[in-house]
């Protein structure tokens, strides 16, 4: 049965998406079959998958509302051995009128249901908001990476997120995990960012990823044609460390 993964953190631009797309990149160059879902309405893993947004005719958002289905919905992606459920902006409607659904929260586990045999690993990028869509893929996953940047602020927000996964756990998901904590952007050089790395380590332990993702401008510049970093610059220090993110990833579940 394959792995649901939510790429989670209600923080913005901490690198969930730049994590959803090169991890499901690698995990597939690995010769896993990956479905990677894009949950934020801004649709950027869509875009950096090298999807026009605009102009798709039915999203994730028809799928949660149940108006087509799940298979019907999916993409191959053009650079990547990897499937794509895409989103755009429409996905904020989604929002809103699933909050006045009865079982909000397990549209997206019920669309998921009928192809996850089919996936090795599903990963979800998250919102940077934890609103009824992340809830869905909280509902949805097995289990949470999550990206952190190692900053002043990276702790604080943390902790909001932690009661929400104990709240879900104590509700609709009893197994969810935290699949583990991801250190990105990382700049060795920066003495903060050291001390926050040590606490994370201190408090999460082996949930904490080995692999750090580094500060990396193939990384920031890949979604701007379109492609995962490995199939931009595959010697980029970016592309290799999703390389080795995924590496641990297996590594962790077969353990
Ligand atoms: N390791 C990295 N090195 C350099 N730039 C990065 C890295 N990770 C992400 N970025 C850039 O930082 C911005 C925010 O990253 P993104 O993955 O979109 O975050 P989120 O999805 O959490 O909002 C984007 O412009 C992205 O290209
Ligand atoms: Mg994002």
């Amino acid at each position: 049965m394959g792995q649901v993964v939510a790429v989670t953190n209600q923080k913005g631009g901490v690198g969930k998406t730049t994590t959803a797309v090169n991890l499901a990149a690698a995990l597939a160059d690995r010769d896993c079959r990956v479905l990677l879902v894009d949950l934020d309405p801004q649709g950027n893993s869509t875009t950096g998958c090298g999807v026009d947004k605009q102009d798709l005719s039915v999203t994730v958002c028809d799928v949660l509302l149940g108006e087509a289905r799940t298979q019907d919905v999916i993409l191959k992606v053009a650079a990547g051995d990897f499937s794509l459920l895409p989103a755009n902006a429409d996905l904020t409607a989604a929002e809103v009128r699933l909050l006045q659904e009865i079982g909000r929260e397990l549209k997206l586990r019920a669309a998921l249901e009928p192809i996850r045999g089919v996936y090795d690993f599903v990963l979800i990028d998250c919102p940077p908001t934890i609103n009824m869509l992340t809830l869905n893929a909280l509902t949805a996953a097995d289990g949470v990476l999550i990206p952190i940047q190692c900053e002043y602020y990276a702790l604080e927000g943390l902790s909001a997120l932690l009661e929400t996964i104990k709240q879900v756990r104590n509700t609709v998901n009893h197994d969810l995990r935290i699949e583990g904590l991801l250190r990105t952007m990382y700049d060795s050089r920066n003495k903060l960012a050291e001390e926050v790395s040590e606490q994370l380590i201190k408090h999460f332990r082996e949930r904490v990823y080995n692999t750090v993702i580094p500060r990396n401008v193939r990384l920031a510049e890949a979604p701007s044609f379109g492609l995962p970093a490995m199939y931009h610059d595959r010697t980029s220090a970016g592309a290799r460390a999703y390389v080795s993110l995924a590496k641990e990833v297996l590594a962790r579940q077969a353990a």
